[in-house]
């Protein structure tokens, strides 16, 4: 059996490709990504998904008359590929309550900070700026709240002294890169159990 998977995006899709990758290599087994959506029309994950013969759909948020309308697109959309795991990669959204009772605890999020610390936008940044030591990134279930919902896997990197935003940033973005295949693996394996904020791993 082959779990279909749905990926949102907004932009580069460097996360997307690493899950490419890795169904592709044989890491996560028994999985295809069905279909790439995309809130804007020039995102290059569009690209990577043509690249290697994804579906890849642009739906405008502005065309749906607000959020709930936008929403309701996704939602066929996902319907349509018989999506059964919606992956957000670098989807710069705020996911609704109809989507996710739709798919409760059966969407993953990958946040560039180890959560609870440094919750929304440019969380790389929040990290640096304050000055710890020790920062990362957390893949996890999405809840209605924003950088809330429960933690699947997180994974720490050092700050280093001689250390840019940037350069902290790439260094988290490559154990994003191995923690979220990782994390849909689990999900592909039935290997993850949701009790309240706890997800076992078995
Ligand atoms: C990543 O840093 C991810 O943690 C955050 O948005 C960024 C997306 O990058 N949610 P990409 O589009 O996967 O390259």
């Amino acid at each position: 059996m082959t779990l279909n998977i749905a990926v949102l995006v907004s932009g580069r899709g460097s996360n997307l490709q690493s899950i490419i990758d890795n169904i592709e290599n044989g890491y996560i087994p028994d999985a295809a990504i069905k279909v790439v959506v995309s809130d804007k029309g020039d995102a290059y994950a569009l690209e990577r998904a043509n690249d290697h013969g994804i579906d890849g759909v642009f739906i405008d948020p502005s065309a749906f008359g607000g959020k709930k309308g936008y929403e309701k697109e996704v939602l066929k959309t996902l319907e349509k590929y018989d999506t059964e795991l919606v992956v957000l990669a670098g989807y710069m959204r705020i996911i609704g309550s109809d989507l996710i009772e739709a798919y409760r605890n059966r969407i993953m999020n990958i946040h560039p900070a180890l959560l609870p610390s440094f919750m929304g936008l440019h969380a790389q940044k929040q990290a640096f700026d304050y000055g710890v030591k020790v920062a990362g990134c957390t893949v996890h279930f999405v809840d209605e709240g924003m950088d809330t919902g429960p933690i699947i896997l997180q994974r720490s990197v050092p700050v280093l002294e001689e250390d840019t935003e940037d350069t902290l940033a790439d260094r988290i973005l490559e154990q994003e890169h191995k923690i979220y295949p990782e994390a849909v693996k689990l999900f592909v394996e039935d290997r993850l159990k949701v009790d309240g904020r706890k997800v076992s791993i078995s």
